[in-house]
């Protein structure tokens, strides 16, 4: 078995990629500051912040079969690793959000990129809302340009159990719920997803295959409609009604697609519905499986669970404005 190094290790996608590398009998080493949870059983934390110069020189002079980095906003971060850490193989976990075109569906990892962030810090989001994805581009670059075998994610919307976002959750909570539930009249709208279970085995599994290249890591191409139809089907109450709303009444109601305070989560701006359409027969070629939604749902609700029903959520609506809006919205249609 090998020796491998999870930058990150203690939340969501990157402590399920080390998960899935101790499952596999690999020895592996996470870094991180420790701060957004532990590390999987049988996996060792090497504790360090990455904003501090010389934070990974702990790790020189070591040889690792396999390095898999999730840096999400800088750059400098993505350098400073490629510099301390010797690996056989370089995984960088990268995003769909490096696209210039938001909107043309189908499109491959050949499509247009935005112009890399040179400088890799993140700057006030009013100055560059695009910084997120300008800031992966730069360190794509970084990585093929310093890593002869390296293996370029670019993951769509990443959903199931660990996930903080409140996103994807917010439907099977919802549903779990049971009632009238408000959800986006666009059942047509593109939707793509990833389950964090089967990104992680899969980015496990090309590394010990040493696959390299650029792929998009997401699921098959289907529709808002059947994705919320599924997880009704899986984990909603008797009493569930799906209640959908024109997407203007939503924004009169000022409601906001994707994400937020006060959002329909996975209801996409119409500038952007080719984000959740994008082609991934080749990362599906590449060996990537994915699960059936319902089980997604299902992992998700209990995730859903062991946050609680009651706090703040992040995305999603408050039981108070759904109510509202199914108020209006009945008094506009007698
Ligand atoms: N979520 C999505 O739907 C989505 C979609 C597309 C792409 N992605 C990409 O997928 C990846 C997700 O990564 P993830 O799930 O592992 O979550 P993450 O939120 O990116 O966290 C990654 C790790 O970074 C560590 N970290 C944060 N600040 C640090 C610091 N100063 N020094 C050292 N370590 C630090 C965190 O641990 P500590 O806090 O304990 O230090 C955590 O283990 C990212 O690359 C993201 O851009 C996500």
């Amino acid at each position: 078995m090998g020796s491998w190094l999870v930058l990150g290790g203690t939340r969501f996608l990157s402590h399920a990629v080390a998960a899935v590398a101790v499952a596999r009998g690999h020895e592996v080493v996470c870094v991180a500051r420790g701060e957004s949870g532990r590390v999987p059983d049988g996996a060792t934390l090497l504790v360090a912040d990455r904003d501090v110069p010389g934070a990974l020189d702990p790790l020189r002079g070591r040889r690792f079969d396999a390095a898999v980095d999730v840096a999400t906003m800088s750059l400098p971060w993505v350098r400073d690793a490629l510099d301390a850490v010797d690996a056989g193989h370089w995984t960088f976990v990268s995003t769909i959000s490096v696209y210039a075109d938001p909107l043309t569906p189908g499109q491959g990892v050949d499509a247009p990129l935005l112009d890399p962030l040179q400088d890799g810090s993140s700057p006030p989001p009013d100055r560059q809302p695009d910084a997120y994805g300008a800031i992966k581009v730069a360190s794509e670059n970084a990585v093929r340009a310093s890593h002869p075998r390296s293996l370029v994610v670019r993951a769509g919307l990443i959903c199931g159990p660990g996930d903080r976002s409140d996103r994807f959750g917010y439907w099977p909570a919802r549903f779990a719920r049971g009632g009238r539930a408000v959800v986006p009249g666009v059942p047509d709208q593109p939707m793509q997803i990833v389950d964090v279970r089967d990104l992680a085995e899969w980015i496990v599994d090309s590394g010990e295959r040493g696959l390299t290249g650029t792929v998009d890591g997401s699921g098959p191409r289907t529709t808002l409609g059947a994705v919320l139809d599924e997880i009704a089907a899986a984990v909603g109450a008797p009493d569930l009604e799906l209640v959908p709303v024109p997407p203007e009444a939503l924004v009169a109601a000022e409601v906001t697609p994707w994400a937020g305070p006060r959002s329909l989560p996975l209801w996409l701006p119409d500038t952007h519905t080719g984000i959740a359409a994008r082609d991934t027969t080749p990362a599906a070629a590449a060996g990537l499986r994915t699960r059936p939604i319902a089980d997604t749902a299902r992992a998700a609700l209990d995730h859903e669970r062991t946050l609680g029903p009651d706090r703040t959520r992040r995305a999603g609506l408050a039981p108070a404005d759904e109510s509202r809006l199914l108020t209006d919205r009945d008094a506009a249609t007698t």
